[in-house]
């Protein structure tokens, strides 16, 4: 019986196939290449080759986005139809639960093939990923911890779950740890793109730029070169020179790092997108025609609502925009899929859909509405997934709409969490100094 690279038996008997899965197996890992090629090149040597099929599944519906639904329904059809070990199986079925927006039983079912296989690195990091997106932060550090008792240093896979462990350990707040583990990982693969994020997270909740940028800036020969995550890491970089206050190489970053195609509508990217856009409008940047040009790539997206967060990331846009009737559209489907059952209509209704009629109402100068939806929201948001760094979006609106309403307790309060949490932090400096100038307002 074959096994793959880190020791599960696999249903091939294909040499060749299972060395292009385990070719996959590296790439997914990394965050790099293009591993639905890899697992391609698998099935064309084995087309019944079901664990390729499960990992393809797996890999399409974890991109949140439609458009690869398709790709991702029929990788499971001849999946269920290949030969299929009980893991492989579990693979597959953990797949089609996500795709059918059933993300809890998803992530459990991955988890418990973490358990019973804590070599299956593939399982375990399908499920971190898995927990990123619904923000469950104490299983994104415990399943790989879990998964560690069958890794030793110099194992093959070691390094990328350390990384995984090492960015669970930041979003509990364990920063120390969180550092160490990283900054272990990237040694072993500079490339290791995840564990090169978990350390720019630790920099990110400290306000530490001193050591942020430069940890991004001067090691992006290693893990930017053909990653599929470098978007991401680079979007870190750019919150970094937001502290410090430096907009213009924001910008630059934005056009050349963070969104190179501005039509591409690849839906991870443009979560980011927004996510910084709205930041340089609440800062007041003019940020020019991006918002239009990022709107038109929502677009197809407006009416999805399967995953809340996606959702709130389109408002933006539109609202940035001023794209009204599409701000609407999006603010209809979320009120319908909020009325639903399954996992993403909890997320719609206590966070997503609250927060988006509180960006709405930002815009319109609603700033008494939006501070009272985001207040209320703020502290359930983990359950709509994302980070710590990617949610801080909510708590910098409420501040400025507590500013800009001239809702002085409630923007000294935000602003005095900010610099506590990042004394550091140039940003939070200016927002603390724009809170008092209010109060010496008032007090004149
Ligand atoms: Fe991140």
């Amino acid at each position: 019986m074959l096994k793959d690279r880190y020791g599960n038996p696999v249903s091939t008997s294909s040499q060749a196939a299972l060395a292009k899965y385990d070719e996959a197996l590296d790439l997914i890992r990394l965050y790099r290449g293009d591993p639905v090629s890899a697992l391609d090149a698998a099935l064309g040597e084995d087309p019944d080759f079901g664990a390729a099929w499960a990992a393809r599944a797996g890999l399409l519906v974890q991109q949140t986005d439609t458009a690869y639904a398709e790709e991702a329904a029929k990788s499971y059809r001849a999946g269920v139809a290949a030969r299929l070990n009980d893991r492989e199986r579990a693979h597959l079925e953990a797949a089609r639960a996500w795709s059918e927006g059933r993300y809890n039983d998803s992530a459990i079912g991955l988890a418990r093939v973490a358990q019973e296989n804590p070599r299956d690195l593939l399982a375990v990091q399908f499920a971190h990923t898995s927990c990123f997106y619904l923000g469950m932060q104490q299983e994104l550090r415990d399943w790989p911890l879990q998964a560690m008792r069958a890794f030793k240093r110099g194992d093959d896979g070691y390094g990328p779950l350390l990384g995984m462990v090492a960015f669970g350990m930041e979003e509990c707040g364990d920063f120390a740890r969180a550092e160490a583990m990283g900054r272990e990982a990237v040694e072993i693969d500079p490339r290791d793109g995840w564990a090169v994020h978990a350390v720019a997270h630790v920099n990110e909740m400290r306000g530490d730029l001193d050591r942020g940028i430069p940890w991004l800036a001067d090691n992006a020969q290693h893990w930017a070169p053909e990653s599929g995550f470098a978007y991401h890491n680079w979007w870190h970089l750019a919150l970094l020179y937001l502290d410090m206050g430096d907009f213009s190489q924001v910008l630059k970053l934005y056009d050349e790092k963070i969104r190179p195609d501005p039509d591409s509508s690849i839906v991870l990217q443009s979560i980011d997108a927004s996510a910084l856009l709205w930041r340089l409008k609440l800062e007041g940047v003019d940020v020019g025609n991006r918002f239009a040009t990022l709107a038109a790539a929502w677009e197809r997206s407006a009416e999805d609502a399967f995953y809340a967060f996606n959702d709130l990331h389109a408002i933006m846009a539109f609202v940035g925009a001023g794209r009204v009737v599409d701000a609407e559209r999006t603010l209809k489907a979320m009120r319908h899929a909020a009325a639903d059952g399954g996992d993403n209509a909890y997320m719609t209704r206590k966070v997503g859909l609250p927060a988006a009629e509180a960006f709405v109402a930002f815009e319109a100068g609603r700033y008494v509405e939006c501070v009272e939806k985001l207040a209320a929201a703020r502290g359930l948001a983990q359950r709509f997934g994302g980070s710590h760094a990617q949610r801080d979006v909510l708590t910098l609106t409420v501040l400025h709409a507590a500013i800009k309403g001239g809702l002085r307790a409630t923007a000294e309060a935000f602003a005095a969490e900010r610099l506590a949490h990042k004394p550091q932090s140039p940003w939070a400096g200016r927002l603390a100094r724009q809170v008092r100038a209010l109060r010496e307002k008032a007090a004149a």
